[in-house]
């Protein structure tokens, strides 16, 4: 290996006592393949196992934790104790290949299409009759924390090493969080960045607390969240900064920044010539470990999110989709020969499940390929 790369080959123990043996990890990515009833399918298992042999921490595609949160056909479920054994094999795929495995857990809220939620009920922080969904009840609002814990709970029975809250990417957490979709004024809302994150920081209790209760060692919890939103009212870096100061004292095990592209730069609240990252570094400190991701396709590019912006791992998700075998060419100087498009005609070396080739596909420039 190029001695330029080491820095990504760094051994690591976070907080909770889980050990890792380098600094990155495999971006939860959704592949639309499991069975109809949230079950793990055939088709995940080999897709999961090729992406397992080199990164230290997968992190698998965000499973829904409540009925009514289920945001794409095909996601995988951990609302229910009968999604155990399917769990329990993909966590012992990820392990078979050395890696630690991490579950997203999530609740797509306004963004579960009507008919993939029971009665065509779209759930989210307020009645947003533009966005067609209807605001949670207080008592409904409860039952989603403890789906959050229940399914922590599941994550641990299944070997999981950890699991990821999906604080991001506009789903129900994000919701609460965001003055553009929470118009609540009891306890769950109000004008304050601060009043609106009730509902995330119960989450995270409900989370800790399942583990504390399981008596889980050597459990990660981990958090992602999206920066800034575009909308006005919407999310900006300095809401950001009051949800991590929050999220520093929660005793997390990492803090993830969901990013397309990883050292853009502020769009307002914060120094504009800055990129995200770094500010969020800065606000951070040492209080807690960050993952930046966002097309990271070749080691350079790694190694700058971890020195650059200062990152403690590397999170890379659309490459190995491209190149499963990324992490190990890069440990064995093959660098060289790493693949960044998908090569159509080599179909059947990507182990990628039939719904995710198909969207590939069919979305131009969002995973390049070629004849
Ligand atoms: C096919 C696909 C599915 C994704 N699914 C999820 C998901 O389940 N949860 C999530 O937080 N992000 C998801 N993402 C975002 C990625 O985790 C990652 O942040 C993004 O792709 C940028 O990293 P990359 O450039 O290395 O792909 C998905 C991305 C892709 C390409």
């Amino acid at each position: 290996m190029k001695s330029a790369y080491q820095p990504l080959f760094e051994p690591f123990t976070f907080r909770s006592g889980v050990q890792t043996e380098n600094r990155i990890m495999v971006a939860p990515m959704t592949h639309y393949s499991s069975n109809d009833d949230g079950t793990i399918s055939e088709q995940e298992i080999p897709f999961i196992g090729a992406r397992s042999d080199g990164p230290g921490i997968v992190i698998t595609a965000c499973a829904n934790v409540h009925v009514n949160g289920k945001a794409f056909p095909g996601q995988p479920g951990i609302y229910d104790d009968a999604h155990i054994p399917g769990l329990k094999r993909l966590a012992e795929t990820i392990h078979a290949k050395g890696a630690k495995a991490v579950i997203q857990i999530h609740h797509g809220g306004l963004q579960c299409p009507p008919d993939l939620v029971p009665n065509g009920d779209v759930l989210s922080a307020s009645d947003l009759p533009e966005k067609g969904s209807r605001g949670l009840s207080d008592a409904e609002v409860k039952e989603i924390i403890e789906g959050f814990g229940s399914a922590t709970t599941r994550a641990i029975k299944a070997g999981f090493d950890g699991v990821e809250i999906h604080g991001a990417n506009g789903y129900l957490i994000q919701q609460f969080f965001s003055p553009h979709t929470n118009k609540r004024t009891d306890a769950w809302g109000g004008e304050s960045a601060s009043d609106r994150l009730a509902f995330p920081l119960a989450i995270v209790d409900a989370v800790k607390s399942a583990v504390a209760t399981e008596g889980a060692e050597n459990f990660l919890v981990g958090y992602r969240f999206s920066p800034e939103e575009p909308e006005t009212p919407g999310l900006t870096m300095e809401d950001t900064f009051v949800l991590v100061d929050a999220l520093a004292q929660k005793e997390l095990d990492y803090l993830h920044v969901s990013l397309m592209e990883a050292h853009s730069k502020a769009r307002r609240g914060a120094d504009e010539t800055r990129s995200r990252l770094s500010l969020i570094k800065e606000r951070v400190g040492k209080q807690v470990p960050i993952v930046g991701v966002g097309s990271v396709h070749t080691p350079a590019q790694a190694v700058a999110v971890l020195e650059d912006e200062d990152m403690d791992f590397v999170a890379i998700g659309r490459e190995l989709l491209i190149e499963p075998n990324w992490v190990n060419m890069v440990k064995n100087g093959e660098e060289a020969n790493i693949q960044t498009v998908i090569k159509v005609s080599q179909k059947e070396t990507y182990t990628l499940p039939e719904p995710l080739w198909n969207l590939i596909m069919n979305a131009r420039g969002w995973v390049p390929f070629e004849e």
